[in-house]
């Protein structure tokens, strides 16, 4: 899969651009806050339909304007794909080689795109939300089942909430019907994201021993509110049962997979507390490379990387393992730099140079 252009109308700082990519490595470079990672921002919405991180429409849209687009050209085994987005303070329209599409989520996990950011290290070190929604996030590109499974559970989960809220003197027979479908659909989720740290476990040591040049023993732990049985949805509905009584006094669901715990360990201790910098940076390289494996092995394509001023946080022995895997790594890569010292890849590129908002082309051979 290769973006071969990209046309940019008011996203960001960009008023109107157009990008003709090439089909293995592009080189964004320019000084601070000249709109390098605004172009990768703009990357992503138009393959995974949303900005890294949540941002609000008038947030994207350049200031001082109603509306922006964004259209893109992207050339897959199945042919050619022309993505037209259109967003102005109420609506987000998508369009698809012409066609409107009504629902994001029937076509989300089309495109795949991983990033890696200079935040990835919160996945090792910050909040247990923030790993399960990376962990829910990659599930979904592989299998798009569990996206509308998870939104069919936060909508159980926040009728069941309001009627805790709402109804005073609740009884269990009163609530049942949605124990039974968070019990149904939360042990899908909790199956599948268990199936899934099975399958990249071995992956993430392998590649962590790789990163940091350690045998160290790498874990993921999947801790959860539910007793993990032959039996998962029965088990999950007797917990809601068991814990009704506290969940009416607190007025909120307090089992499922919205509580479940994931967490790394190395040597034995969780890495959220314990690991030091260099290991948690570590960890997080390995878990990004790990990522793009499984998804090459599982959907048998290669992801789009987008990787925003990440040299800058490596020390030499990490970057020069990233551009041993960037080297070998077959798909397109997009990576913003400040200075092309930092860019270790040998092969012909293409670079993006910013400045002042203008942005001049030129092909290189490092
Ligand atoms: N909605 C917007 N409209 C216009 N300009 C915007 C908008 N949002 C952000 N910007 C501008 O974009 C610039 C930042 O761009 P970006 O974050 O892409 O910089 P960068 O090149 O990645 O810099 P750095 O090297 O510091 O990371 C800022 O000057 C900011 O004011
Ligand atoms: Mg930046």
């Amino acid at each position: 899969m290769i973006l071969k252009s990209l046309t940019l109308k008011n996203f960001k700082s960009y008023s109107a651009e157009t990008f003709s990519f090439h089909d293995r490595f592009n080189l964004i470079i320019g000084e601070n806050a000249q709109g390098k990672t605004n172009l990768l921002e703009a990357i992503h919405f138009l393959l995974a339909f949303k900005p890294f991180k949540q941002l609000r429409s008038e947030e994207v849209m350049s200031f001082g304007s109603s509306e922006c687009r964004l259209k893109g050209e992207i050339q897959s085994q199945a042919g050619f794909d022309e993505i037209n987005i259109l967003l102005d303070k109420n609506h987000k329209t998508l369009k698809l080689n012409g066609k409107v599409v009504y629902r994001t989520s029937n076509v989300s996990g089309k495109y795949n795109v991983v990033t890696f950011l200079p935040t990835d290290i919160d996945l090792v070190k910050g909040s247990p939300q923030g790993r399960r929604r990376y962990l829910d996030s990659i599930i979904c590109s592989l299998e798009p089942t569990h996206l509308r499974d998870l939104k069919l559970y936060q909508r159980a989960l926040s009728q069941r909430n309001a009627i805790l809220v709402k109804t005073s003197s609740l009884t269990l027979d009163k609530i049942e019907v949605w124990d039974e479908q968070l019990a149904e659909i939360g042990s899908q989720v909790i199956s599948r994201r268990i199936e899934f740290i099975n399958k990249i476990k071995p992956l993430l040591s392998r590649m962590y021993k790789q990163t940091s040049g350690l045998d160290q023993d790498i874990e993921i732990h999947y801790k959860s509110s539910i007793e993990l049985n032959d039996d998962l949805e029965q088990s999950y509905k007797h917990k809601l049962s068991l814990e009704f009584e506290q969940d009416k006094k607190r007025f909120h669901t307090t089992v499922g997979p919205h509580r479940d715990q994931i967490s790394f360990f190395i040597d034995g201790k969780d890495a959220s507390i314990y690991a030091s910098q260099g290991e948690a940076k570590n960890l997080a390289l390995a878990l990004k490379v790990s990522e793009i494996e499984m998804i090459s092995q599982i959907l048998g394509r290669t992801p789009i990387l987008l990787l925003d001023d990440i040299t800058s946080e490596l020390d030499s022995n990490r970057k020069k393992f990233l551009f041993r895997f960037l080297q070998d790594f077959t798909g397109q890569i997009f990576i913003t730099t400040t200075s092309i010292k930092e860019i270790l890849y040998k092969g012909h590129i293409r670079g993006f140079h910013i400045k002042d908002r203008i942005v001049r082309q030129k092909d290189i051979q490092t």
